[in-house]
């Protein structure tokens, strides 16, 4: 459908007017490289498309601004970091406020309990504990599915991701086996010795693999987010939870960002049934927090180990996490931003997205495609996948960092893997329909 030399062409273009637009952001950038490994404080920062990375002034609401005094409209919100938008009052309130009387001591605070009590309320595990990161949350979920089964294996999704944790960053091969999947670097060993794999929507697959009973758990996203977004068939998580089941091996569900779903995550809208349930980035409203959850009877497994004169050395837990200024800000988060009403707005406004895409492929009578899970939308340049491997696949680098870059250079930031915009309650049909006024232009400089 795309000329490759036409896609060559606007993209040099698009590729000198980013230059031309950031003189700024290139002096800063060249700065950072002489103290910075790749001149970035983290890697994925080097992710978007351009010369070197835009530098940013502030962020506020659903705008972000850069230091060469550019406004974008803001899909990416720091990968769901900032899904609440960007310096929300109460938040910044409440942590400011925490940081006066202390922000750790590595003692519990009240505003843990309120925590822990609204997790309930809003995912249905009764008790739960807290780490730092997403990544830290996953990893202490298997750690003790595998002490509380005697179980040595952990099995997961094809091209999922859920973190740096190293059992997950896998795929399977054209023989069906676990390897590394591409780019993951220094795998600790063989990643075949600890991780079994199955596509999404495979029950057959599941069963065959569960069957060898040495599996502790399986760690899924509901829906796939990480590799775009792949939705299950209606009937395959209610197979998961019941092969799951079936072979003596917990279901961990991993929300972090498929909280996109609403208030309480896919698990409340779909009536799933975690075992253990992992959440991150989002309920912190920008501060680094995550949470995990476990059943009554996990947790009254796990009584002996909590309470053992060793704990501290046993693999689950990390200093700063549950800290007084990490409750505060989630118990504010909690309190004010990822409700309902606040849903409503926002899954809205991802419809909206949607269809503006949907009516410019129609236009151009392109048979591309719109996933939409909640308040996250996404464009394919396919028809919907089925599972990792297709969406793998189906993936066009020239063509996504084309689209990218044309939207950076008229004031839209996306999220920079895939085609992914993630709506705040600041977001405004006006920021949608630019997106779609913008979207569609650079579809008709490509093919027109
Ligand atoms: C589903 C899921 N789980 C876990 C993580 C890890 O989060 P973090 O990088 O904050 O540790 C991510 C990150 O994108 C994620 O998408």
């Amino acid at each position: 459908m795309i000329n490759r030399q036409r896609l060559t062409q606007v993209l040099e273009i698009e590729e000198t007017l980013f230059k031309r637009l950031h003189p700024k952001s290139q002096i800063a950038s060249e700065l950072s490289f002489q103290s910075l490994v790749g001149g970035v404080p983290m890697p994925w920062m080097t992710r978007l498309p351009g010369a070197f990375p835009i530098h940013v002034r502030q962020a506020h609401g659903a705008m972000l601004s850069d230091i060469d005094d550019i406004e974008y409209i803001d899909f990416c919100l720091g990968d769901t970091g900032s899904m609440t938008g960007h310096g929300v009052n109460e938040i910044n309130k409440a942590i400011t406020a925490q940081l006066k009387i202390g922000s750790t001591t590595m003692l519990p605070t009240h505003d843990a309990t309120w925590v822990g009590e609204e997790l309930t309320r809003r995912f249905g595990l009764p008790k739960w504990q807290f780490a730092v990161s997403a990544t830290d949350a996953n990893r202490f979920a298997l750690r003790i599915a595998r002490h509380l089964t005697n179980r040595s294996k952990v099995l997961v999704h094809d091209w999922c991701y859920h973190g740096t944790v190293d059992e997950t960053l896998v795929i399977l091969d054209e023989q069906g086996k676990t390897i590394s999947r591409p780019g993951a670097i220094g795998p600790q060993i063989d990643p075949a010795l600890t991780t079994r794999v199955v596509p999404f929507n495979d029950l057959e697959s599941l069963e065959r693999q569960l069957a060898y009973r040495d599996v502790a758990c399986m760690l899924i996203e509901p829906a796939l987010t990480n590799i775009g977004i792949v939705l299950p068939d209606p009937d395959y998580l209610a197979g998961v939870r019941e092969l799951t089941s079936k072979y003596g091996t917990l279901l961990i569900i991993d929300e972090t960002h498929t909280i996109c779903a609403g208030s309480g995550g896919c698990t409340k809208l779909w009536n799933l049934k975690p075992d253990i349930f992992v959440i991150g980035k989002s309920i912190g409203g920008g501060f680094p927090v995550a949470a995990y959850g476990l059943t009554e009877e996990l947790a009254t497994q796990l009584n002996k180990e909590i309470f053992d004169h060793d704990v501290d050395v046993s693999g689950i837990g990390g200093t700063l996490a549950g800290s007084a200024l990490a409750m505060a800000s989630i118990r504010a988060t909690l309190s004010h931003c990822l409700l309902p009403e606040q849903f409503e707005k926002t899954v809205e406004l991802a419809t909206q997205w949607a269809g503006g895409v949907e009516n410019s492929f129609k236009k151009f009578g392109l048979k591309w495609s719109v996933q939409q899970l909640g308040c996250r939308a996404e464009y394919w340049f396919c028809e919907p996948p089925k599972n990792g491997a297709q969406a793998a696949g189906a993936s066009n680098p020239q063509l996504e960092t084309f689209m990218h870059l044309w939207a950076i250079n008229r004031g839209i930031l996306l999220t920079p893997f895939h085609n992914m915009a993630l709506m705040s309650p600041f977001h405004t049909t006006q920021d949608v329909d630019t997106h779609t006024q913008v979207f569609g232009a650079a579809l008709d400089a490509l093919i027109n």
